[in-house]
């Protein structure tokens, strides 16, 4: 199954007059991992509705397989909603079912599956997020966790090909989230699927997806490969990855600007960035992600519109990986070209990174890829599947 890239364009969402965010353009490449970060209510579950269709945005687009979902017939969103499985930031598990009855819920509302089929599927679902023997238990029953863990196997249930998770790692202890991450990029290597996981876990961030993107101040500051937010010095993305306390960032959001000017200069000392770290392969006997290649030929061709120090980064994890160093589609100045933007000539006039804060926000980063990292993660706890035989389907994988 290739994966479905999802396009959107120009989107601005406001409930009222109050604006949450304005002209985010972004592609979501098929088949690959992307995750979207920003403070809290920026609007990330916002938009994540906004892309399956429970909220309409009053302008842009959103385009998945040539249908528009902003503009489509409500019929037509119907079918198209059924590519998604949809990890809501609550759970969202009807709270009079058991969780056997909350995961085999869709089965029974999309397909004509018999109940023997339902049973298979949702056995191993649950097998696979660590919930085996827990079928008869009602969601005020549990712990966050174990609800969070339950949304989980309901949104894959369905086998789809778009995969949106609102903070699948909240309420997870670290050993979990560990686990949660490697089930992430396996059943990416599995199915191919794209996925999306909004998430405020900085691990997560830096190990697991291809692209990364950030919400900040009613725009999308950031969206690129996975190594133009990990090495970009912009104090927003400084402050966010470090969990700090000082910074563009306050406890509302909006901070007072001279206020965090004088922070700043406070910690410059301390500025900098985590080191990045390498990004999770799938387990042994699993097939190659096939996002990895495409993604690799994507960053390629774009290579030389990023700033300097993701070309660096890039360049190095592929030594690190013992791949061929990616060859730009056309001659390159180092630094040259303007930031996010794939077509721009090679002797454009340099621009620094955007700092987030002072525009031009919302002009998107090239979306596109990066080329495959360095290799997995020795200290990523085994997911508990022997190497071997692969398995045929995302089933099989499982976490507790
Ligand atoms: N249905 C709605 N009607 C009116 N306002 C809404 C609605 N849904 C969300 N909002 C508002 O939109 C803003 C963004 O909310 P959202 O839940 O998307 O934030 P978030 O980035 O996901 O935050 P968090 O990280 O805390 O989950 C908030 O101010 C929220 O109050
Ligand atoms: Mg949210």
């Amino acid at each position: 199954m290739p994966g479905v890239e999802v396009k959107v364009e120009g989107l601005t969402k406001s409930f009222g007059r109050a604006n949450i965010w304005s002209d985010v353009t972004l592609t979501l490449p098929p088949g690959e991992v992307s995750v979207l970060l920003g403070p809290s209510g920026t609007g990330k579950s916002v938009f994540l509705k906004s892309l399956i269709g429970l909220l309409k945005p009053e302008k842009g687009s959103i385009v998945i397989h040539d249908t528009d979902l902003v503009r489509c017939s409500e019929n037509r969103l119907y079918e198209i909603r059924k590519l998604f499985g949809v990890l809501f930031q609550d759970g969202a598990l009807f709270g009079s079912m058991n969780l056997y009855d909350n995961i085999a819920f869709p089965l029974r509302e999309h397909t004509k599956k018999s109940e023997a089929e339902i049973r298979d599927i949702v056995a191993e679902k649950m097998d696979m997020v660590g919930l085996k023997g827990d079928e008869n238990k009602l969601p005020g029953e549990i712990s966050g966790g174990m609800r969070k863990r339950a949304g989980l196997a309901r949104a894959l249930v369905l086998d789809p090909e778009i995969i949106l998770f609102d903070e699948p790692d909240s309420g997870l202890d670290p050993v979990r989230t560990a686990y949660l991450n490697q089930l992430i990029i396996d059943l990416n290597a599995q199915t191919d699927a794209t996925f999306l996981i909004v998430t405020h876990d900085i691990n997560t961030a830096q190990t697991v997806p291809d692209n990364i993107g950030m919400l900040y101040r009613k725009h999308l500051a950031m969206f690129g490969p996975r190594e133009v937010l990990l090495t970009s010095e912009d104090p927003v993305v400084a402050q966010f990855l470090n969990g700090r306390r000082q910074g563009p960032i306050g406890m509302s959001e909006e901070k007072d600007t001279a206020q965090a000017a004088r922070e700043m200069a406070e910690v410059d000392e301390l500025s900098g960035l985590p080191p990045i770290k390498p990004q999770l392969e799938a387990t042994a006997g699993l097939p190659e992600r096939k996002a990895v290649g495409r993604r690799q030929q994507r960053v390629a061709e774009m290579l030389h519109t990023l700033p300097p120090a993701a070309q660096e980064a890039i360049r190095r994890s592929q030594a690190e990986s013992g791949q061929a160093a990616p060859q730009p589609a056309r001659r390159q100045a180092v630094g040259a070209a303007p930031y996010g933007r794939p077509d721009a000539p090679a002797d454009a006039p340099t621009q620094s990174i955007p700092r987030v804060q002072d525009a031009p926000l919302g002009q998107p980063l090239p979306s596109q890829n990066a080329p495959q990292d360095a290799p997995q993660n020795p200290q990523q706890p085994p997911t508990g599947r022997a190497p071997g035989g692969p398995s045929s389907g995302p089933g099989r994988h499982r976490y507790r």
